[in-house]
C-alpha cells in the first residue's frame, strides 16, 4: 500500500470564508506563500476544499490520465455570463465535439494563413506611434492582439465590426475580471451601474457577432475563422448559431489578452537583459533584413521564440489553473486521496520558478528554449495547460507572438525604465501593470550593425534543428513512485 502524502497544515482560516478573504485581497501573493508550506496544500474557500498542487506529476495527472475525474473550477465558471458554453467553459460531450470540430481550423499549417493579418497589423499599430513619443506598452499590445484575433476571426474587410469589438471588449474586460474575483458576485438582472455597464457592452458584442454570423452564412466561404466554424460538421450538423456565437466570444477573450500579455513581458524582458535583446535583434537583422516578415519566418527566428517561451515561464499569462473534483479520486498511485468538490489549484507561476526544476530560475535565459536544449521534465513548463483541455490556440499565440515581437524590434527601440521592477496584475491573466515605453524608430543602418555581429554559427545551429518546445504540450508523467 503506497504511503499517503502528509499534508501540511495551514493557518486557521475565516470559519465562514474559509481563506477567500486572504486570496482575493492578494491572490498572487496568497499563492506564493501558500506554496512554500508543500507541494499539496490543502486551503479552503468557505465550505469547498482549495487545495494548492504544485508537483509536476500530480499536475499532470489531473490534466491529463485523471482528467475525465475533474471538471473546470466554479470561478472560471462564472465567466459564462460573457462567453456562454464555448470552448474554454463548457464540459462533457458538447465540449469533446465542439473541440473536435474546431481543431483543424487550429492546426500549425491553418494558422499560418493569419500570418499576413499579423504582421501588417503590427506594422500599421507600430507606424502610427511617433518617433520620440510615449506610448503604454501592455495596453497598445492588448489593442493590436484584439484587432488581430478580430481580423483572423472575420478577415480584413470587416474593420467597423473589429473596431466595434474593440471598444465592448475594452469596456466589459474589467467588470468581469470584478465578477470573477468577488466573494458572491451580484447576480446580473440586479440593476447597479457595473451590471448596466456590463449588459451594455454584451449586447453589442452580442449583436457584431450575430451579424457577422449572418453575413457569413450568406456569404462564399472565406479563408478566416469565423468561415471554418460555420463550415465545420460533424455526422453532417454544423453549429448553431448559438454555438458559434459562444465559440467566436471564448475565441475573442481567451485569444487576444493572454497573447498581448506574453508579447509584453517579452519586450520587457528583452529591454531589461541588452544580452539577449542583442541577439534577438542581430536574428531580426539577419533573418528579416528590412522585408516583412512571413509565416515561414517564425521557425528561423529561434532565438525571438525562445524568447517567448522564457518570458511565458517566468511569467506565464494563464498563471493559474483550476479543476474541480467530480468525484472521490486517488492520485500518486494512490497516496493523494482527493475529496470530491475539491478545487485543485496549479499555477504554472509556481512550477516554473521552482529552483527543483529550473537552474537559476529568476533568470531571464531565453537559451533554455533554443533548439538543442533539453526538453523541460513533463509539467515543469505548462503555460498552454495539457491534457484535453489544453490550449486551442498555441500554434496562432506563438506565431503570432513570435511575429509581432520581431516585426516591432525590427521597426523600433522601445526605451523603458527598467531600473524598476515590473508590477504585475493577477486577474483573468497575468498583466502587466502599465509599461511606459519611449518610442525610437530604427534606421536600416542599425539593423544592417547588429546583424553583421550576429554569430552565423548560432543562427545555422538553429535552422537546422527543431525548437524543443515545437512539439506538442507534455504528456502525463508516470505515477508518483511511493
Ligand atoms: C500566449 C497566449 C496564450 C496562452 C498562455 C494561453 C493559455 C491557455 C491555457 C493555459 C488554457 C487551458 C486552461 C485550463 O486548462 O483551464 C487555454 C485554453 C484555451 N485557449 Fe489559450 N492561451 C493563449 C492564446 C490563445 C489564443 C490565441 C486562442 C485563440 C485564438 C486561445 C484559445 C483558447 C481556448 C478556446 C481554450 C479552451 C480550450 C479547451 O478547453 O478545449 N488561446 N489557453
Amino acid at each position: 500500500m503506497a504511503q499517503p502524502l502528509s499534508l501540511p497544515s495551514v493557518p486557521a482560516p475565516s470559519w465562514l470564508w474559509g481563506h477567500h478573504g486572504e486570496f482575493v485581497a492578494d491572490p498572487l501573493g496568497f499563492v506564493e506563500r501558500y506554496s512554500r508550506l508543500g507541494d499539496v496544500v490543502p486551503t479552503r474557500f468557505g465550505p469547498l476544499g482549495f487545495w494548492l498542487v504544485h508537483d509536476p506529476q500530480l499536475i499532470g495527472e489531473i490534466l491529463t490520465t485523471k482528467g475525465s475525474s475533474f471538471g473546470k473550477d466554479a470561478g472560471l465558471r462564472r465567466i459564462r455570463v460573457i462567453l456562454g458554453d464555448g470552448l474554454l467553459t463548457s464540459e462533457g460531450r458538447q465540449h469533446e465535439r465542439n473541440s473536435r470540430m474546431m481543431q483543424p481550423a487550429f492546426r500549425a499549417k491553418a494558422v499560418e494563413s493569419y500570418a499576413a493579418a499579423m504582421v501588417e497589423t503590427t506594422e500599421e499599430v507600430a507606424d502610427g506611434w511617433a518617433e520620440g513619443g510615449e506610448i503604454e506598452l501592455a495596453s497598445e499590445l492588448s489593442r493590436l492582439a484584439l484587432r488581430i484575433v478580430a481580423r483572423a476571426l472575420f478577415g480584413a474587410d470587416v474593420r467597423d465590426a473589429a473596431a466595434a469589438v474593440e471598444s465592448a471588449m475594452t469596456e466589459a474586460l474589467p467588470l468581469l475580471d470584478d465578477r470573477m474575483n468577488a466573494v458572491l458576485p451580484l447576480p446580473l438582472w440586479i440593476p447597479t451601474a457595473a451590471n448596466r455597464r456590463f449588459a451594455r457592452a454584451r449586447q453589442v458584442l452580442d449583436g457584431v457577432v450575430y451579424r457577422m454570423i449572418e453575413e457569413r452564412r450568406r456569404a462564399p466561404a472565406g479563408t478566416d475563422l469565423l468561415s471554418h466554424l460555420l463550415a465545420a460538421r460533424e455526422e453532417g450538423k454544423g453549429l448553431t448559431d448559438q454555438e458559434l456565437r459562444d465559440e467566436v466570444m471564448t475565441l475573442f477573450l481567451a485569444g487576444h489578452e493572454t497573447t498581448a500579455n506574453a508579447m509584453a513581458f517579452t519586450l520587457w524582458l528583452l529591454a531589461k537583459n541588452p544580452d539577449a535583446r542583442a541577439k534577438v535583434q542581430a536574428e531580426v537583422g539577419s533573418v528579416l533584413g528590412q522585408r516583412r516578415a512571413v509565416a515561414e519566418d517564425a521557425h528561423r527566428l529561434a532565438w525571438t521564440a525562445a524568447a517567448v517561451h522564457e518570458a511565458m515561464r517566468l511569467y506565464p499569462p494563464a498563471w493559474f489553473l483550476g479543476r474541480q473534483a467530480t468525484e472521490n479520486v486517488e492520485l500518486g498511485g494512490g497516496r493523494l486521496r482527493v475529496p470530491k468538490h475539491t478545487v485543485m489549484a496549479m499555477s504554472p507561476l509556481i512550477v516554473q520558478r521552482d529552483p527543483r526544476w529550473w537552474d537559476e530560475p529568476m533568470a531571464f535565459r531565453p537559451e533554455r528554449f533554443l533548439p538543442g536544449a533539453p526538453r523541460p521534465a513533463a509539467f515543469t513548463y505548462f503555460p498552454f495547460g495539457g491534457g484535453k483541455r489544453a490550449c486551442i490556440g498555441r500554434s496562432f499565440a506563438l506565431l503570432e507572438a513570435t511575429l509581432v515581437v520581431a516585426t516591432l524590434v525590427q521597426r523600433v527601440d522601445l526605451e523603458m525604465d527598467t531600473t524598476r521592477e515590473i508590477e504585475v496584475k493577477p486577474h483573468l491573466t497575468l498583466r502587466p501593470a502599465a509599461i511606459p515605453a519611449i518610442v525610437h524608430r530604427r534606421q536600416a543602418a542599425q539593423l544592417e550593425a547588429t546583424t553583421t555581429a550576429f554569430d552565423d554559427a548560432v543562427s545555422g545551429a538553429h535552422l537546422a534543428s527543431a525548437c524543443p518546445m515545437a512539439e506538442k504540450p507534455p504528456r502525463a508523467p508516470g505515477a508518483i513512485p511511493a
